[in-house]
């Protein structure tokens, strides 16, 4: 008997795998597919102070490997989301869920974590630094380990629950980001966000996402994750998500290795959307096989 669970900032998992935010709506829809209650939780789509529409269309653009969006942050707004979207999750979904939420100043991301960590079947608020397809938010704050801080500081300030702040990979240093994020008093870490990317129209000689550029994910990105997660561990003491290209229980054993406590799978879930369910059912398994009774075992266990 494998043990799977695994403890995220003082909450406990029933096992490390997480649908990561955008790749999962607010789980309605793969609620209808599978009992989703067999997950460690879910991250829902970032969510902002206002509605959003989101970025004009084509928004998505196929890849080797991967696929780029460039979606924009389209949502309904927090105030939807807390007294309509989170009461009714309740109801097909029975655990903590990671509110994920986005921003364009400092003040915004604080009232919105405010909101959301206020509703009682949020159990985590994890602070999107990161997103490349909006502008004069996301990304402007997930490059500079000052404003980092800053937002991290002022979603502490209002939030009794745990705070992960999730990262870009486009930076220089990852490791300085993420200590940022830790002295200014973040929980956690979710990392790694989409790398941005472009395709271009061979016959209309224009790129093809209406936003010109997009984010990047999927199978292709996952050594580019897992080295930014091995990183990141060796740098700060608290909890790590790790995420970018995981589909199989194999890469969520590699993360763990690396140094996650949990696992984030997202492009995956847009091509087979039963992915989390069958890495769930695959990662006892693949424990047993390599002798390994319990997650905690093997966390870092490939830094010497
Ligand atoms: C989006 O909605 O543009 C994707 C979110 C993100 O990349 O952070």
């Amino acid at each position: 008997m494998v043990n799977t669970k695994v403890n995220l900032c003082g909450l406990e998992l029933d096992n490390p795998v997480i649908p990561a935010s955008g790749t999962f709506g607010y789980g309605e829809e793969f609620s209808a597919l599978y009992d989703i209650n067999i997950l460690g939780s879910f991250s829902f789509k970032g969510t902002t102070k206002e509605p959003r529409f989101g970025n004009p269309t084509p928004r998505i653009a196929e890849c080797s490997a991967g696929m780029l969006n460039s979606v924009g942050l389209q949502n309904p707004g927090i105030d939807e989301v807390v007294q309509s979207i989170l009461p009714k999750m309740q109801t097909y979904f029975h655990k903590p869920v990671i509110a994920n939420i986005g921003g364009f100043s400092v003040e915004e991301y604080a009232e919105c974590a405010e909101k959301a960590a206020a509703a009682e079947n949020v159990g985590w608020i994890e602070v999107n630094i990161s997103c490349p397809n909006v502008h004069g938010g996301g990304l402007s704050f997930g490059t500079s380990p000052k404003a980092a801080a800053e937002v991290t500081k002022a979603v502490k300030s209002v939030c009794q629950k745990p705070v992960i702040m999730k990262l870009s990979p486009n930076v220089t240093d990852i490791a300085e980001m993420a200590s940022a994020c830790e002295q200014a008093g973040a929980d956690g870490i979710s990392l790694i966000n989409t790398l941005m990317g472009m395709r271009i129209d061979l016959k209309k000689r224009k790129p093809i996402l209406a936003n010109k550029t997009g984010g990047f994910s999927g199978p292709a990105v996952f050594p580019v994750a897992l080295r930014m997660v091995y990183e990141v561990y060796e740098a700060v003491k608290i909890p790590i998500i790790g995420m970018g290209g995981v589909q199989s229980a194999q890469d969520v054993m590699e993360m763990i290795l690396a140094g996650a406590t949990a696992v984030q799978v997202g492009a995956a879930n847009l091509r087979e959307p039963m992915i989390c369910k069958t890495i769930i059912e695959e990662l006892p398994r693949l424990m047993g096989s390599l002798g390994i009774s319990d997650l905690s075992e093997i966390r870092g266990a490939a830094h010497s």
